[in-house]
């Protein structure tokens, strides 16, 4: 329970079908080319990682998080508007990098728009390095657009635990 009763709680929990409208929503408020509903469906389907986050009961934004074999891959993260700037992004991505150590990936990627300067400072101050680029990954307003690949490593925390 919070020690201010006017603080709202966060919360995370999973994503299913019946939720896809709600977040397609958000989707489509939040991004100039949004993912179809479908894409969120065979997401969840897929069995990837497909968190909401809540305000109390308020959906405010949602992560999406592929595991392969040893690697995790952000495929879509996004805090809605009116919630903007209040450090949940932030908090969205670290719950989404303990889902990948608890699923024992060493390495987190992700792809990132360069024109998309909030989300490149936010996953920078989160850990992330800029380790590449995929030319005209995205559909742009002026053709294609590159991506920054990012990463960050899981193994590095692991590496100094063992060394102690
Ligand atoms: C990018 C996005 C996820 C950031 O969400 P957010 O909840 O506002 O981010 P946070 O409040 O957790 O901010 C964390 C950090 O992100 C960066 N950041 C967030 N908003 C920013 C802004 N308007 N200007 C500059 N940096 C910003 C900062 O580094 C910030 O750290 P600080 O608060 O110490 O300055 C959100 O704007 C969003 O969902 N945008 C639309 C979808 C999208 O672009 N997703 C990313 C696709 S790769």
């Amino acid at each position: 329970m919070s020690s201010n009763p006017i603080q709202a709680e966060l919360s995370f929990a999973p994503m299913h079908v019946r939720h896809v409208p709600l977040i397609g929503t958000i989707e489509r408020r939040n991004y100039d080319f949004a993912w179809s509903d479908g894409i969120f469906r065979d997401c969840i389907k897929a069995g990837y990682i497909c968190q909401r986050v809540l305000l109390d009961d308020d959906v405010i934004g949602y992560g999406i998080m592929q595991i392969g074999a040893d690697e995790a891959h952000i495929l879509n993260l996004c805090i809605d508007q009116p919630w903007q700037r209040q450090g949940f992004a932030r908090l969205l991505l670290e719950h989404l990098v303990q889902q990948a150590g608890a699923h024992r990936a060493q390495m987190i990627f992700l792809e990132v728009r360069p024109s998309n300067p909030r989300a490149v400072e936010l996953y920078q101050r989160s850990g992330f390095n800029e380790i590449g680029l995929r030319k005209a990954y995205y559909d742009s307003h002026q053709g294609r657009e590159d991506a920054l690949v990012m990463a960050r490593s899981l193994s590095t925390n692991m590496s100094d635990v063992m060394r102690h």
